[in-house]
């Protein structure tokens, strides 16, 4: 795949790496969400069947991307929706705990926090040998190691949000059905720029913000509940959720069934007439790419940055445990992080501080420009 720089607005003399943050809008999505803005001057053109014709396409969409039958997709808000919901129906025996990761996203860690105080659970948080030179291989061990018959609930980002550490969730999932855990993953910094199966790796919920990896738009984000959530409690109770909803003449005729699967889980409102057009051009677009170019994109783009930290003596993370998507940058011991600051903001290089790291991350509208320049503001940011 060459970029895809020409289906995005980006400002051209801008390099921005730091999708993990926020991706730029897609002219499609851009382009839907316009068109909605306009059908929104007359309503009337809004029929019964638009509250759920597109909902559908969207977790049709989204359930081809991490391998799920549509109907375990639900729409949410945030992703701190997407946990309360799940971990309102984890039930806890007495001396269970749950796992975290550690510097896990806060939404993630006070959901689960608040989960442990309600059910008086320990909260384990699992990190990486501290003396180990580089953290996959021991924070994977560890993690595996800590899950136990004692543990009631794993929560976990599939990539750690601030350094691009990958996890390795086939044997994680695997260790949380041998002794009974939950596995709920945030797929926030992964879902739509790495392989997801919810099936190959066990998951019981994935949650995702949209406003990322998937092209959507903040305030929208999608999920998916296994069946170790069937027959659930939802966090409200929406009109659109009940069997009977698309008979709009005989809504008070109030029906006790949910919808099917995870329908019980959407959001109220979830037809959202302005952002769901907008996701469902992200996940369009994601599917007519593919993740595996996407990735592969991703890795290609980024060689050079890593033949350079190497030529610098910087000490890299093994390959197996490195996403090509978000990364954050140990830096050469000689950079002037001052000179470094001051330079990207110069030569507007966009990435983020997360904790010790220059997070990078690059997806499918970055070019060999970005990388050179970024390479370039680090060499130029060495004390002198
Ligand atoms: C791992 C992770 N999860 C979730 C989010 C977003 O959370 P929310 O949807 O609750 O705003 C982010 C945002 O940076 C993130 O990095």
């Amino acid at each position: 795949m060459d970029s895809q720089k020409h289906l995005f607005n980006l400002d051209q003399d801008i390099h921005y790496l730091n999708c993990g943050s926020k991706s730029p809008l897609l002219k499609s999505a851009e382009a839907a969400a316009i068109a909605a803005l306009i059908q929104a001057r007359n309503p009337f053109q809004i029929t019964p069947e638009d509250f759920f014709a597109l909902p559908k396409e969207v977790k049709a969409r989204f359930a081809e991307l991490i391998n799920c039958d549509p109907l375990q997709v639900a729409l949410i808000p945030s992703s701190s929706y997407g946990f309360a919901t799940a971990l309102g129906n984890v039930s806890c025996a007495p001396g269970q705990h749950a796992i975290v990761l550690e510097d896990e996203f806060p939404s993630g860690y006070f959901s689960l926090k608040s989960w442990c105080h309600k059910n008086q659970a320990e909260l384990k948080v699992v990190g990486p040998d501290k003396e180990a030179l580089t953290q996959g291989e021991s924070w994977n061990k560890n993690l595996l190691d800590s899950i136990t018959p004692e543990t009631a609930v794993v929560l976990m980002s599939s990539i750690h949000w601030m350094n691009g550490l990958k996890f390795d969730l086939e044997s994680i999932g695997q260790k949380c059905k041998t002794v009974g855990a939950i596995f709920i993953v945030d797929g926030t910094q992964s879902v739509g720029a790495v392989e997801m199966d919810v099936k190959r790796f066990k998951i019981d919920a994935l949650i995702c913000a949209s406003y990322k990896w998937l092209f959507g738009s903040y305030g929208i984000g999608i999920s998916y509940f296994g069946h170790a959530f069937d027959g659930g409690q939802p966090l409200e109770e929406s009109w659109m959720n009940r069997t009977n909803s698309q008979d709009f003449g005989n809504l008070t005729n109030y029906d006790h069934e949910y919808t099917e699967d995870s329908g019980r889980y959407n959001v109220g409102e979830m037809s959202n007439f302005i952002l769901l057009p907008m996701l469902n051009e992200g996940l369009k677009q994601i599917n007519e790419w593919t993740v595996v170019e996407i990735e592969r994109y991703c890795r290609e783009l980024t060689i050079p940055l890593y033949e350079y930290l190497k030529s610098r003596n910087v000490v890299l993370e093994k390959e197996s445990y490195t996403s090509h998507h978000l990364f954050g940058l140990k830096l050469p011991e000689d950079i002037d992080a001052e000179l470094l600051m001051d330079n990207l903001q110069k030569n507007r290089v966009f990435v983020s501080n997360r904790g010790e790291n220059l997070r990078v991350s690059v997806n499918v509208f970055n070019t060999e420009a970005d990388i050179d320049k970024l390479i370039q503001v680090l060499e130029a940011s060495r004390a002198s």
